[in-house]
């Protein structure tokens, strides 16, 4: 028998009755009652049931058929035949198997599926499920539509260095790592290299990994995610909630309308959120959260509690603008009316999943950055040429980063965000 693939099980499951084919897939359920063997199959495209009968097929093909066992990967020659007892309507009447890859008893038992740690140590096998297979696919869909978005809009998509000297987002969270004798770090954001492309191509996006070195160990933070950032020359901090809600719309309507056999399987209606999406002040979600009995005092960031309980308030993700300047980084900018604030938003999800995004405008300004340096103490050296882009032509600009695992266990409903990465990285996870 040949190794090689007539049909995805997908594109069987469509054939009238009679025609030939061969399939290639692993074993995900077998019955076997005397002479009789039943073996659901599963490749990427979907599942398709195997029958074969002892006596109707070549010996070593049954005798391969008897011994497959759970995960084998195997190639099943046969007939499409109606069945409407078959789940999917149609199974395949074997004329001949062969086993590819003979799996040894399959370790994911139900007692394992309670714990999320011995699940995590065996994901590069438990990756194969139904659920976490449709996880990973959405997710694709969901970068597709990232990159349809920016392409689409006249972006151009940039790659900047992951090994750099210094902090974007503030020194508790980098990792540092040797660097011939000098220490470097592993990027926290691509904003600063974005800052300056614009002043060559206008508008750009990237696409890459981000790391922190968040000791939380919450449901929402990972030490390595995946961050969508977006930066526009002679944008303003309005301009940038725009493309904010349009990606986001564009997002989910994409996953919505092209993940139906996925959303099926994990149980999920996607809600496609329409722009605009609400704003409401730094000051209003604050009023949220006490009403919610929690006190957040007037220039702290908003915690977990506090944007779950925002989020919750509304069924469309909202806006919260005007974070005031002792809780953002050194490079945003303020109003000229009020020093205090600044221009900025964070895109909280509806329903409790906190954070997606946070936008806003630079400080464009030589010497009101150079002010804003000294007066955080930040190492003006490393910082110099991000400073210097100042003194050549910078521009009002904005921009946002929006984390993909943190869109993804929203739109999905996942309740831990480790559920949305395939290989997740926290504090206490650096293996498999
Ligand atoms: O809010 P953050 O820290 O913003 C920035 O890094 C800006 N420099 C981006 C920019 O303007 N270009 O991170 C952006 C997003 C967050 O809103 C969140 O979705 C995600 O990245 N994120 C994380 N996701 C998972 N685990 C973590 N530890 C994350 N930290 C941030
Ligand atoms: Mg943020």
């Amino acid at each position: 028998m040949e190794e090689s693939r007539t049909h995805y099980i997908s594109e069987a499951l469509g054939l009238p009755a009679g025609e030939k084919v061969r399939l290639l897939g692993w074993v995900a359920v077998k019955n076997q009652v005397g002479g009789l063997v039943f073996l659901r199959i599963r490749d990427g495209s979907g599942y398709i049931q195997l029958s074969g009968r002892k006596g109707s097929i070549p010996d070593v093909a049954w005798r391969a058929a008897s011994e497959a066992t759970l995960e084998s990967a195997v190639c099943a020659e046969g007939a499409v035949k109606e069945d409407r007892r078959a789940p999917a309507g149609r199974e395949v009447v074997l004329s001949d198997f062969r086993i590819l890859g003979k799996a040894e008893p399959w370790p994911l038992r139900k007692s394992l599926l309670e714990s999320p740690k011995a699940l995590h140590d065996l994901r590069y096998l438990a990756l194969r499920g139904p659920k976490t297979s449709a996880i990973i696919k959405v997710r694709s869909k969901l970068m597709q539509a990232v990159f349809d978005y920016f392409f689409g809009k006249g972006y151009v998509y940039i790659q900047a260095p992951t090994l750099v000297k210094a902090a974007v987002e503030g020194g508790a969270t980098l990792f540092p790592v040797k660097y011939f004798g000098e220490t470097a770090y592993l990027s926290q954001s691509a904003q600063l290299y974005e800052e300056a492309a614009i002043c060559g191509v206008d508008k750009v996006f990237i696409v890459q990994p981000a790391f922190r070195a968040e000791k939380s160990r919450t449901s929402r933070h990972l030490t390595e995610f995946w961050m969508v950032e977006a930066e526009l020359a002679f944008a303003s901090f309005q301009d940038v909630m725009k493309v904010e809600e349009e990606l986001v719309h564009h997002m989910a309507a994409k996953v919505s309308e092209e993940c139906g056999a996925e959303l099926g399987r994990l149980g999920r209606k996607v809600k496609v959120p329409e722009p605009p999406f609400p704003r409401i002040s730094y000051d209003e979600a604050i009023a949220i959260a006490g009403k919610g009995g929690l006190k957040v005092e007037w220039g702290e960031d908003l915690g977990t509690e506090a944007e779950k309980l925002v989020g919750q308030a509304f069924d469309a993700p909202v806006f919260v603008t005007g974070y005031p300047v002792s809780a953002r980084s050194f490079y945003h900018m303020s109003p000229p009316d009020n020093p205090k604030i600044t221009l900025s938003a964070d895109l909280l999800a509806p329903g409790g999943y906190g954070e997606l995004a946070t936008g806003g405008q630079r400080l464009h300004d030589y010497e009101l950055l150079a002010a804003k340096v000294r007066e955080m103490g930040l190492d003006a050296e490393s910082m110099k040429w991000y400073m210097d882009l100042r003194r050549y032509g910078m521009p009002r600009h904005a921009g946002f980063g929006i984390g993909v695992e943190r869109s993804l266990r929203w739109l999905l409903g996942l309740k831990h965000i480790r559920s949305a990465t395939l290989f997740p990285r926290t504090p206490s996870r650096l293996y498999p």
